[in-house]
């Protein structure tokens, strides 16, 4: 039989390296968090607060930034879509998502609706430049420069067409049926429109960005209001104090009594 009690000789030894072990472990939790916080899945390396991944303790994160990771891919469920997250960007307070079903390429619907108003959901407030892709099911081919076939999709007698910047669908409302809209990055909008369904897909799959801020979602949580610097060249959110008439008409009753009541204390007839 082994003897399993350690050698006295052992135990500084064995001390030692768990000191040496407990510094670098130390010297690895970056940004005060604790070293089971840093977790990656697929191309997101380190995913830190607020954002955390399902399977990390919830005081890594926010719960509502909380991503899951599908066969190493992180993945945000934003309104009725899923998303995959391409990047997130902690210092100007970004996220690159792209559509699952548009992400490889393939002919597809998205699986939800981006728009502009983000489903009003206050943990992302601000849509980086983008274009709106609205997807339409038509029952004759519409001949405007804004409405691109998808041929993948369409048959003799629905003819589904990608409108790109969102463009005046709801013209067609006769012979269209409606819409599921996303969002694209494109930073060349202005400088030149898409020539056919292809050009639209590549830049779907390219994907669309959020801006998220804590801070932000707090606010409109107390009641007030959010909004954006977009001035600053940094992410720069602003609470707003709600405006409040009340407040307005009790300062000045206020101001008034203390007018009143100097007026009467300095007042000599006050002695009477
Ligand atoms: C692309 O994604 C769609 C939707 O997720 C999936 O149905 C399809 O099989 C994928 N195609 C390839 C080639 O991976
Ligand atoms: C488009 O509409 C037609 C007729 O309503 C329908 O049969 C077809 O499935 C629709 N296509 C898509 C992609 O939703
Ligand atoms: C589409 O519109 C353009 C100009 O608005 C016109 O020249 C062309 O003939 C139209 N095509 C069809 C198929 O109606
Ligand atoms: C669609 O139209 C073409 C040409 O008019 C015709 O040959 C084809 O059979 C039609 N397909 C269907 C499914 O109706
Ligand atoms: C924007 O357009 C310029 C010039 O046409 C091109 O060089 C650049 O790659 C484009 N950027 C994107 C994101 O498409």
């Amino acid at each position: 039989m082994e003897n399993k009690e350690p050698s006295p000789s052992t135990i500084p030894l064995f001390l030692s390296s768990l000191f040496v072990f407990l510094l670098i472990t130390k010297a690895q939790a970056r940004d005060d968090q604790p070293y089971y916080c840093h977790s990656s899945c697929g191309n997101l390396e380190d995913t830190r607060y607020p954002f955390r991944l399902r399977s990390q303790p919830l005081s890594c994160g926010d719960p509502d930034y909380t991503l899951t990771c599908e066969n190493q891919k992180p993945i945000l469920e934003f309104g009725d879509g899923k998303y995959y997250v391409k990047s997130i960007n902690y210092k100007d307070q970004t996220i690159q998502l792209v559509d699952v079903n548009l992400a490889n390429g393939s002919c597809n619907l998205p699986s939800g609706t981006v728009d502009s108003e983000i489903h009003g959901d206050i943990r992302y407030q601000r849509f980086l430049p983008h274009v709106e892709i609205s997807f339409v099911n038509c029952s004759k081919p519409i001949n405007e420069s804004t409405f691109k076939r998808v041929p993948c999709m369409s048959g003799n007698r629905s003819i589904i067409h990608a409108v790109y910047s969102g463009a005046s669908v709801y013209e067609y409302q006769h012979s269209c049926s409606f819409p599921i809209s996303t969002s694209l990055i494109d930073d060349n909008y202005s400088a030149k429109q898409p020539s056919s369904y292809e050009d639209i897909r590549k830049l779907l799959q390219n994907g669309f960005k959020l801006g998220w801020s804590v801070e932000c979602r707090d606010c409109v949580l107390s009641g007030r209001k959010c909004g954006f610097d977009y001035n600053d060249p940094k992410p720069h959110y602003r609470c707003h104090k709600p405006y409040n008439e009340y407040d307005d008409v009790i300062k000045a009753y206020i101001i008034l009594s203390i007018i009143i009541v100097s007026g009467m204390v300095l007042s000599p007839d006050y002695t009477d």
